[in-house]
C-alpha cells in the first residue's frame, strides 16, 4: 500500500496552498502590528469567537490547560478544596486541580456516553466541594441539566472542560458557557486548531470575566498592581492570527466530520457490527462536533495492529483512567473503583474522522474492521 493511500488519524497544518498563503498574510499582519503577546491579533480572534458562539466573553489564553487553571482559580478554587471531575479524561483535567492545592474527586462515567455521570457527582458533594468539572468528551457535552440543578441547589460553580467541544451546543447554549465558565483547547489536533499551543476561556458574567483577564496576566489589575496572584497564561498573537483564518473554514470542515460520522454509523449498521464494535451513545440535548469517532470492543489492541497493517491509523484516548496515574496514587483508589472508566480504558478506539477524509473512507475503515473481527471470532 502506498503512503498516500493510508488513512491517517490527523490532518494538521494548512489544508492547501491557498490556506497556507492566508496563514502567512495573517502572520505578516501580526508582525506589522507587533501583536505578539495578546494585542490586536488576539483581540480580533476573541471578538470573532464571541460573535461565532454568541457569548459576551471569550478570553484567549496560552493553552487549554492554562485556561482550566485560570478558570478554576477565578471561580474561587483554593488549597484544601475539592473539585469533582470524571475519572476518565486528558491528564490536565485533573492535574490543574492538584496544582491549585485542591483535591481531585473522581467519579465514574455514564456507561453510554463516557461523560461524567450526574448521579455520581451528587453522591460526592460535601462542604469542601468548590467546583464541578464536567468534560465534554470526544465532542458532545455531558448531561448538563442535572449538573446545573446540582450547581444551583448547592451553590457550586460548574467549570466545563470543553477542550474538545468548540462550537457545540447543548439545548441551544454554547458548550463552555453553560455553567460558570469553560475552556477550549486549540492544540493542533483539535477541530479548531492552532499551529502550536493556544486555548480560550468563555463565560457569561462580566465580573468573572474581569477576574479571568487579570489572572491570565499574573493577577495584574492594572499599573503592575497585584491583589491576587495569577500566571502568565497570555495567548500568543501568531496563534490568534492563524486561528482567525481557521475559524473561517470551520463550518465547512464540521460538515465533513458529520458526514464521516454518519457514514461510520451506516457502515457499522449495514455490516451488522454494532453489537461487537459499539459506537458511543448520544447525550440527550447535545449536538456533536465529532472531535473523535469512538467505538468499543474487547480485542481493541489486536484490531489496531491489524488496521495499521491494512493502512488505517487509529488512536486510544485514553489508555488508563486518571485515578490509575501514579501521581494520584496517594488518593488511595484501587482497581474496580471506577468500573465504567476502567472498561473504557481497555476498550475504546478512535477511528479517523478529520475533514480531509474522502467520502468512502469511513466505509473502507469499517470494511477492514469487519474483516478483522471475522478473523478474531474464527
Ligand atoms: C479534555 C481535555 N482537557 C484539557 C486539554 C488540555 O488542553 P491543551 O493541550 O491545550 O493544554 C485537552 C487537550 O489535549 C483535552 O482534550
Amino acid at each position: 500500500m502506498s503512503d498516500t493511500d493510508r488513512i491517517r488519524m490527523f490532518a494538521v497544518g494548512p489544508d492547501d496552498p491557498e490556506e497556507k498563503r492566508e496563514w502567512i498574510e495573517a502572520l505578516e499582519r501580526a508582525i506589522d502590528e507587533s501583536s505578539f503577546c495578546l494585542g490586536s491579533a488576539t483581540e480580533r480572534f476573541e471578538f470573532r469567537c464571541q460573535e461565532f458562539l454568541g457569548i459576551p466573553h471569550a478570553i484567549g489564553v496560552s493553552s487549554g490547560t492554562d485556561g482550566l487553571k485560570v478558570a478554576l482559580a477565578a471561580v474561587g478554587v483554593k488549597p484544601g478544596d475539592e473539585v469533582i471531575l470524571p475519572a476518565y479524561s486528558f491528564f490536565s483535567t485533573a492535574s490543574v486541580i492538584a496544582q491549585l492545592g485542591a483535591t481531585p474527586v473522581f467519579v465514574d462515567l455514564d456507561a453510554d456516553t463516557l461523560c461524567i455521570c450526574p448521579q455520581n457527582v451528587a453522591d460526592k458533594i460535601n462542604e469542601k466541594t468548590a467546583a464541578i468539572m464536567p468534560v465534554h468528551l470526544y465532542g458532545q457535552t455531558a448531561a448538563m441539566d442535572p449538573l446545573l440543578k446540582l450547581s444551583v441547589k448547592y451553590s457550586i460553580p460548574i467549570v466545563e472542560d470543553a477542550a474538545q467541544a468548540f462550537g457545540v451546543r447543548y439545548r441551544g447554549k454554547p458548550a463552555g458557557a453553560i455553567g460558570a465558565a469553560g475552556i477550549y483547547s486549540f492544540y493542533p489536533t483539535k477541530n479548531l486548531a492552532a499551529a502550536g499551543d493556544a486555548g480560550m476561556i468563555v463565560c457569561q458574567d462580566d465580573e468573572l470575566a474581569g477576574r479571568i483577564r487579570s489572572l491570565r496576566v499574573h493577577g495584574d489589575v492594572g499599573g503592575y498592581r497585584h491583589d491576587i496572584m495569577g500566571w502568565n497564561a497570555r495567548m500568543d498573537g501568531f496563534q490568534a492570527a492563524i486561528l482567525s483564518v481557521r475559524l473561517d473554514r470551520l463550518v465547512k470542515q464540521q460538515a465533513v466530520r458529520t458526514r464521516n460520522a454518519n457514514e461510520y454509523a451506516e457502515a457499522l449498521r449495514s455490516l451488522d457490527l454494532i453489537e461487537r464494535v459499539t459506537p458511543l451513545g448520544r447525550t440527550d440535548g447535545s449536538d456533536h462536533c465529532w472531535h473523535q469517532y469512538i467505538v468499543r470492543l474487547e480485542a481493541r489492541d489486536r484490531l489496531r495492529e491489524e488496521l495499521s497493517e491494512r493502512g488505517i491509523d487509529s488512536a486510544v484516548y485514553y489508555p488508563s483512567t486518571l485515578p490509575q496515574q501514579a501521581c494520584f496514587a496517594h488518593l488511595g483508589h484501587v482497581e474496580g473503583d471506577f468500573p465504567v472508566a476502567e472498561s473504557a480504558a481497555r476498550m475504546v478506539v478512535a477511528l479517523p474522522i478529520h475533514h480531509r477524509l474522502q467520502e468512502g473512507d469511513p466505509t473502507r475503515v469499517v470494511t477492514a474492521i469487519h474483516e478483522v473481527v471475522g478473523t478474531l471470532a474464527g
